[in-house]
């Protein structure tokens, strides 16, 4: 297998990609989540294998199927994604597209919780940046962010690339038809450190897994 894999563009490098939402506990029976589908991270994952890399895959909850050759960690919170990570975290480079949930009930109910009259509220508590420590604890490791925004979508990005000392901040556009979390394509903008900026068309994940991982191929 090494043997074919040499000449393979991402050959010997070792990868990590997170993917999918982050479910957070507020009862046996009831989480918060979001709208990730877990696809973009999936098929980065499919793209950098067939690229040669050794991929490890942390991901939350989804109804994907696994892409071969890929060493799959299957992860449900925030907190759990946070340990995955942590215990992986020796690699070449981290491409952060989970959707990790910002904040997570501060208690979990042992039992059902049962309704009341008038309404309710659950205290939340802040869970951890991941990759705002990965920056923070990086030893050469490429950092490659996402950021999903709705509004000043350049000026958030940028700020979200430098706050978490990333090399690579991956825009993702919700104001175009057919990009985001659940479709099949994407339209992205790719910002690095050096201030490069590179629009790209919608596309398929497929096709856009291609344009970052050429991206990361340029920084190793
Ligand atoms: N991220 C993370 N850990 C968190 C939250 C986010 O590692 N607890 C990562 C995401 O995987 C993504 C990047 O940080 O790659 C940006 O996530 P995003 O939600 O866009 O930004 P936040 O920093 O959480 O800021 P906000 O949600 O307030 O815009
Ligand atoms: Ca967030």
């Amino acid at each position: 297998e090494d043997f074919f894999r040499q000449g393979l563009s991402l050959a010997g490098k070792r990868v990590l990609i997170t993917a999918g939402p982050t479910h957070e506990k507020i009862d046996p029976v009831r989480f918060l989540g979001n709208n990730s589908s877990g696809k973009m991270g999936f098929a980065l994952a499919e793209e950098a294998v067939k690229r040669g890399a050794k991929v490890t895959l942390v991901a939350g909850p989804n109804h994907l199927e696994i892409p071969s050759g890929v060493e799959y960690i299957s992860i449900t919170s925030a907190q759990d994604l946070f340990e995955a990570c942590k215990a992986n975290f020796d690699q070449d480079a981290v491409i952060m597209a989970a959707a990790v949930a910002d904040y997570t009930p501060a208690h979990v109910s042992a039992v059902k919780m049962k309704k009341q009259e008038g309404d309710l509220s659950i205290p939340m508590k802040r869970t951890t940046d991941i990759l705002k420590w990965m920056g923070e604890n990086k030893k050469g490791q490429k950092l490659i962010g996402f950021a999903l925004e709705t509004n000043d979508e350049l000026d958030n990005a940028r700020l979200k690339l430098k706050k978490k000392k990333l090399d690579v901040i991956v825009l993702n556009s919700l104001q175009d038809k057919g990009a985001g979390f659940k479709g099949d394509t994407n339209k992205i903008t790719i910002l690095d450190a050096n201030n490069n900026l590179q629009e790209f068309e919608l596309k398929s994940k497929s096709d856009v897994a291609s344009d970052i991982l050429n991206k990361l191929e340029e920084l190793l």
